[in-house]
């Protein structure tokens, strides 16, 4: 069959491609342990359950704006007021599904063929194949462990080509958990303020902070550009609400309205109920959030502590997000595992753990475990990929570890 040339510059996600396998694999009765979902393993909020109970229960089933309904619109600006001390008004937002749709309407409202488009690596891949999707050339900034995976201002400025159309930041970011420092977000934003380059902030684990770390990017782009600013975030990871799809990118009002035309040809209004859900989520009590990034953070404490007294796991401690991004090309050998790709099938087939390879994340070498699920799952699965390690071990593949 022929298809589209687009669809030839992309793939399949990998963190669905390993989700789908792991749960083939406990459909058929396999006790797996998933290390690889990029959710929170917490229900919803009761109080958001209840207001989408109550929505539908009052028939508020059909369509909305494409935009979604005022209220919401009205809860997402004032959400951030607190958050960053920035006042927004509706028409400035959009409620999309999930920030992937925000983040898809941006690329489709601002991006073309002949447009360099820059962002950094490792990267969730969704971003670099959105640009793709949009005809424009990704440019990739690398950052690296050996500094946390932080995001270099001066990196990024001497990839600006007179082609380029926007910046790209994810801050905290998958796979790295890394945060960008306010100052090199200021002098990102200096640089593309004077040469009229749209900023794209991806801040969907904005609320999933675990250190002191200042992170007001929002207020550090409006105050230098907010004409060319897009913030995008959800719902989704805040709240664990991943499969309710409530997002939103906030913008200026005409890119606002752009968005509002790609969408309302392609999906419409978010689902109605969702949008009574996510209302009550930014509007009502916000005490579950301290109480799921609590334990987030003891989780990462834990868990970094586990994996990394085998130096073999070689890990920084992120300051965001929910993911441990492990180097580790020392259990990789030419006569035995390869590449993190093979190393995720070994062990999702030999020892059922289920991780994410770095390949996807533009990362070989490492790979993503999610600490989104219960310590005693964590701790199961660290001692899972132990044994695992050990046996590889034995079999001669790799060497012993030099100091465990
Ligand atoms: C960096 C990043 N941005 C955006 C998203 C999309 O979030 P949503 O589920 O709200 O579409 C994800 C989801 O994993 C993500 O990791």
């Amino acid at each position: 069959m022929t298809f589209a040339s687009r669809m030839s510059r992309v793939t399949v996600s990998p963190t669905l491609r390993v989700a789908a396998e792991a749960d083939r694999l406990r459909r058929s009765g396999v006790n797996v342990v998933d290390l690889g979902a990029g959710e929170p393993d917490f229900g919803t909020p009761e109080h958001v359950k209840d207001a989408a109970h109550a929505a539908l229960n009052a028939n508020f089933t059909k369509y909305t704006p494409s935009a979604g309904v005022l209220e919401l619109r009205d809860a997402i600006a004032q959400h951030y007021l607190p958050l960053y001390g920035v006042a927004i008004k509706p028409e400035n937002v959009i409620a999309t599904a999930g920030a992937k749709q925000a983040l898809y309407n941006a690329a489709m409202v601002l991006f073309e063929r002949g447009d360099e488009v820059i962002t950094h690596s490792p990267f969730w891949p969704t971003i670099v194949d959105q640009i793709k999707l949009a005809d424009a050339t990704p440019v990739i900034v690398q950052t690296h462990r050996e500094d946390g995976f932080a995001i270099k201002a001066q990196a990024i400025i001497d990839a600006i080509t007179p082609k380029t159309k926007a910046i790209i930041v994810n801050s905290p970011c998958n796979p790295t958990g890394a945060l960008i420092s306010e100052g090199e977000m200021a002098a990102i934003a200096d640089a593309a303020a004077a040469r009229g380059i749209w900023v794209i902030a991806d801040v969907t684990y904005e609320r999933l902070i675990y250190d002191p770390v200042p992170h007001n990017l929002v207020k550090i782009l409006f105050d230098r550009m907010r004409d060319r600013t897009v913030i995008c975030s959800a719902t989704s990871k805040t709240y664990a609400m991943t499969g309710w799809r409530c997002g939103w990118a906030i913008g200026p009002k005409e890119f606002i309205g752009q968005c509002n035309v790609i969408q309302g040809h392609s999906t419409s209004n978010i689902n109605s109920i969702t949008q009574k859900a996510g209302i009550a989520a930014l509007t009502g009590p916000q005490d579950g959030v301290a109480v799921m990034l609590n334990e987030y953070r003891q989780r990462r404490d834990a868990v970094h502590g586990w994996l990394t007294a085998d130096p073999r796991f070689q890990c920084v401690k992120p300051s965001g997000a929910f993911y441990l991004f492990p180097y580790v090309a020392d259990l990789l050998s030419p006569a035995g595992i390869k590449t993190t790709g093979e190393l995720a099938e070994a062990m999702l087939t030999e020892v059922a753990v289920a991780i994410t390879p770095g390949e996807g994340f533009d990362a070989p070498g490492f790979f993503r475990l999610s600490y989104a699920t219960s310590i005693e799952r964590l701790r199961e699965g660290v001692d899972r990929m132990f044994a695992f390690v050990a046996a590889l071990e034995k079999s001669g593949k790799i060497p012993a570890a030099a100091n465990r």
